[in-house]
């Protein structure tokens, strides 16, 4: 994670895939904030991580759970590379691969799909659902707006806190889960 981290505040930040302000406070506001979504995350699971960006929160998620095999999905050519960059620095190309596409003409099915600063809920839910396993959830990581999202869009979801006693705030998750 510490490496992680310090690839993030210098490649990260001198390729623009993270703010410059944000480098001061990568751990609490972004690794631990993704790292504590894992405990919704059964035993070897098959994850994806839509619009992973820089690798937020798949890259902590696959960091601190090695049974879990993870799929960094990201549409853009510069932020695919640095996750390509990244899974090999970090050393975990045997469990994570990535995958250059869009959310929408991925077609293959994952037991828990996580994505987090994407979409409003809605609009996710239509392209990500799709990408869930029967059995499976989505796991939306959202901020302030999630109790508003989830009355708007009508949809039968759960607000569940992780990282409660361990981080504060805990990071707010919107959950979905698809019928088995
Ligand atoms: C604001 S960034 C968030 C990145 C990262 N998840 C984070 O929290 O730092 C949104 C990302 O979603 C990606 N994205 C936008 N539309 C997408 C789609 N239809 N399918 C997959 N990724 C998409 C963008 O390329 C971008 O990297």
């Amino acid at each position: 994670m510490d490496r992680y981290s310090d690839l993030l505040a210098s490649v990260g930040v001198e390729r623009g895939l993270i703010g410059p302000r944000e480098a001061p406070r990568l751990w609490e506001r972004h690794l631990l904030n993704s790292a504590v979504v894992v405990e919704l995350v059964p035993l070897n699971a098959a994850v994806v991580d839509v619009g992973s960006g820089a690798g937020l929160p798949g890259i902590p998620m696959a960091l601190v759970r090695p049974d879990v095999r993870m799929t960094l999905l990201e549409p853009l050519l510069r932020r695919s590379e640095f996750l390509r960059e990244a899974v090999q620095v970090l050393d975990i190309a045997d469990r994570v691969q990535v995958v250059r596409a869009r959310a929408e003409e991925h077609r293959e099915q994952y037991d828990v799909v996580t994505a987090r600063a994407v979409a409003p809920l809605t609009r996710l839910a239509g392209w990500c659902l799709p990408l869930v396993a029967p059995g499976g959830q989505l796991l939306a990581l959202k901020g302030a707006s999630a109790a508003a999202e989830v009355a708007e869009s009508g949809l039968d979801a759960e607000l569940i806190a992780c990282g409660d006693g361990l981080i504060d705030p805990p990071t707010t998750v919107v959950r979905l889960r698809r019928g088995a």
